[in-house]
């Protein structure tokens, strides 16, 4: 088939957050997926998890497998070397440098040449990643964001070794799966979407540090404006609609006042020092009754949810 990834069988490994969505992305666009955790707790745990994410994609017809067949091709295995037969494997273990290079090292000694290594990494640079790999010519990161199922986004970030059809077969893979990658033709720390995502919460915090406003009050301005219109048309386009010289006027006047530095970041570390740290322990900026938390999780997957159904049309 032209311009396939030629990639059938998939390894995730950790089965986490990322892992176990990551894991139903690929399972429901037909690949036969082999799952691995150091934790058997975790891996017994995925499956379920892969069931309730099924369970949101069928329910708004993101899927037309029927749940026997997701699970069909869900392969829990006990031994990374039970990943021999795959073309393509993605880690979703925790974001630290030492567990990362570990489980590339043993990776390498498990897997052939031509079976491609990506990570779901939030911000390593690929060539720091595989600075230790016998081939970094295959390693590549495609960073999904979280819940994987419900935002199409895979930012595709190949280091300078990285072979231009390793780039091309992931991307290949990626769209076979309803991903939307997006290649970063350089690397850079946090990519594009990080990069954009913290430079807003530095603001944030700083808006709130201030006293101009209270963390509802943000939260409401960009929920009821800016985030909305982000999921039509990007800052550049929109720069582009209201006027690149009125952009540029105002950019003059209101950047030198932005927030440049890290102090805002007291604001997070007062509360993790207190031990709120946000949903997990009930508080942060807000309180987290188990139920709110519920609610808002339910409320945003189904808002991304009915958003991918119709852009997929
Ligand atoms: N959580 C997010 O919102 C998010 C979003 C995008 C990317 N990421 C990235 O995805 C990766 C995973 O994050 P997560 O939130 O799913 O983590 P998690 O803690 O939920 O899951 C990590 C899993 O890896 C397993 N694990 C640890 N060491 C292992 C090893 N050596 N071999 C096999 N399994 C191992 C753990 O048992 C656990 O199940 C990180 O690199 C993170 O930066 C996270």
């Amino acid at each position: 088939m032209e311009n396939s990834s030629q990639i059938f069988r998939v390894g995730v490994v950790g089965t986490g957050l990322m892992g176990s969505g990551i894991a139903a992305v690929f399972a429901s666009a037909g690949r036969a997926v082999f799952l691995f955790d150091k934790d058997p707790k975790r891996l017994d745990e995925a499956t379920k998890k892969i069931v309730d994410i099924y369970q949101e994609m069928h329910g708004v017809g993101l899927t037309s497998l029927s749940q026997a067949e997701i699970l069909a091709h869900i392969k829990p295995v006990s031994e990374l070397a039970d990943l021999k037969a795959v073309d393509f494997i993605i880690e979703a273990v925790p974001e630290v440098l030492e567990i990362k290079h570990d489980l590339y090292r043993e990776l390498e000694t498990v897997v052939e040449e031509r079976v491609i290594l990506a990570s779901n990494t939030s911000g390593f640079m690929p060539s720091k990643l595989s600075e230790f790999l016998a081939h970094p010519n295959r390693f590549i990161v495609a960073h999904f964001w979280n819940p994987p199922h419900a935002i199409p986004l895979v930012e595709v970030v190949p280091s300078q070794h990285t072979l231009p059809s390793v780039v091309e077969r992931t991307i290949a893979l990626l769209r076979e799966s309803q991903a939307e990658p997006v290649l970063v033709e350089k690397e850079i720390p946090g990519f594009i979407g990080n990069r954009l995502q913290y430079a807003i919460l530095r603001e944030a915090l700083a808006i709130v540090r201030s006293g101009t406003a209270s963390p509802e009050a943000v939260d409401t301005v960009m929920k009821a404006s800016l985030g909305r219109r982000y999921a039509t048309v990007g800052p550049l386009e929109t720069a582009d609609l209201g006027g690149l010289d009125t952009f540029l006027t105002i950019a003059s006047h209101l950047m030198p006042e932005l927030a440049k530095d890290e102090d805002v970041l007291e604001l997070m570390r007062v509360r993790v020092e207190a031990g709120h740290d946000g949903l997990r322990s009930g508080e942060g900026f807000y309180r987290w009754p188990p139920e709110r938390a519920q609610e808002v999780i339910q409320r945003r997957n189904a808002d991304l949810l009915r958003r991918r159904v119709a852009d997929l049309g």
